[in-house]
């Protein structure tokens, strides 16, 4: 499979003006985010924490002094505009060619999804109702969120997954391989050479980039993927399809896995934990030792804002709480996740967190791994 640039029919196929509009937010976004956000910090030393002291007579301390110390540096409010903006540019510049050509994505879906050439399945749960927190938030401002769910085979939510992805992650996202599962490879090359997993499960797959990606990688593990969104799901599975590699997909909470005991060699997820709130984080992890088999390995890789070098970059680092539809961002950014997973029973000599540089080399990512004890059978 190629690692960038993946192509597939279930892709809305834009026009040289939709594709000229999303260059034109991938540079804005760069701009931004490497050139303008880098400068917040300072920002604060230099013009908020005066202005707060001026204000009130005294140094900001608390993340909310911070926060209102940051929004006293014109700058700052400046940006934290304009980013605001540019995220909701992005599904303007998706959205348009997606629902332009929502007709014919949904009938190549269904085409692929019915083939009898077909490789992996979907299992859809229409009884399942996702948490109302995450059906009724439009995360990170994508229309309808992650449980879009229009009408039977609407495939809208890992449309906009993937290709927002890319625009959000400056051309480098979810559609052109997955630098994440590429990061997940290296990890378990240098750390479980001894593991060679027969049966994968990758939670939060949304439009199943890295599911596709073990599949490719593994060429002869049977690869279970599981998310809470149908539209997602639908276009995942369309995608793997697509793509030729063998994934089945299921819709189901990874804090109630319908998996049995210890069934997993490796269980995966990216991206995931930033989503869900402290206690969905902590039976997600219970149901991750619990079906993954003893001296099986379980890697939770996601984004790199943890460990903030002070109150200052912790609170610039929440702005997409705020700011993005983000819910549990701080939350994940606050988290002991190394004591949750030993509380959740992982071998607490092998529990890892890991700064890792990412495959594509543009940013980092955050891994905690973690190994069920050998002897330890659900
Ligand atoms: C940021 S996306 C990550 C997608 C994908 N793993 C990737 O890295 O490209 C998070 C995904 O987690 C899913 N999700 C949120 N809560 C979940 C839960 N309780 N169980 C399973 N999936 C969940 C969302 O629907 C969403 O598709």
């Amino acid at each position: 499979m190629r690692v960038r640039d993946v192509q597939h029919p279930v892709l809305p196929q834009a026009t040289a003006d939709e594709l000229s509009r999303q260059r034109a937010v991938v540079s804005l976004r760069k701009l931004l985010n490497m050139r303008v956000r880098s400068q917040n910090v300072r920002r604060f030393a230099e013009e908020g924490a005066p202005a707060f002291a001026e204000r009130h007579g005294r140094q900001p301390q608390s993340p909310e002094d911070i926060e209102e110390a940051l929004f006293a540096s014109t700058d700052y409010r400046l940006w934290s505009a304009a980013n605001r903006a540019s995220q909701e540019m992005i599904w303007v510049a998706v959205g348009e060619p997606i629902f332009r050509d929502r007709a014919r994505m949904e009938a190549a879906a269904d085409a692929l999804a019915t083939s009898p050439n077909r490789k992996g399945s979907l299992t859809l749960a229409p009884d399942y109702d996702p948490s109302p927190e995450i059906a009724g938030t439009d995360v990170h401002l994508q229309p309808g969120g992650y449980a879009r769910d229009d009408h039977p085979g609407d495939v809208v939510a890992g449309a906009f997954y993937e290709t927002g992805g890319n625009v959000f992650s400056f051309g480098q996202g979810a559609g052109k391989g997955d630098s994440k599962a590429g990061v997940v490879f290296r990890l378990l090359d240098q750390d479980f050479p001894d593991l060679a997993p027969g049966k994968i499960l990758d939670l939060g797959c949304s439009a199943g980039a890295a599911s596709a990606a073990y599949a490719d990688r593994f060429p002869d593990a049977e690869v279970h993927a599981i998310d809470i969104g149908a539209g997602m799901l639908r276009y995942a599975h369309a995608r793997a399809e697509a793509l030729g590699v063998a994934v089945h997909f299921h819709q189901m909470d990874a804090a109630d896995l319908r998996f049995a005991d210890d069934s997993f060699d490796l269980v995966v997820s990216h991206n995931m934990l930033h989503e869900i709130g402290a206690d969905k984080r902590r039976a997600a992890m219970r149901e991750a030792l619990r079906v993954v088999r003893p001296g099986g390995v379980v890697i939770f890789q996601d984004v790199d804002t943890r460990f903030a070098p002070s109150e200052v970059h912790r609170v610039e680092k929440n702005w997409d709480t705020r700011f993005n539809g983000e819910l549990f961002w701080k939350i994940y950014n606050d988290a002991d996740l190394q004591a949750d997973m030993i509380a959740a029973g992982f071998d607490p000599e092998v529990v890892r967190e890991h700064h890792v540089e990412a495959v594509n080399n543009i940013n980092r990512w955050y891994v905690i791994s973690g190994r069920k004890p050998a002897g330890a059978e659900a």
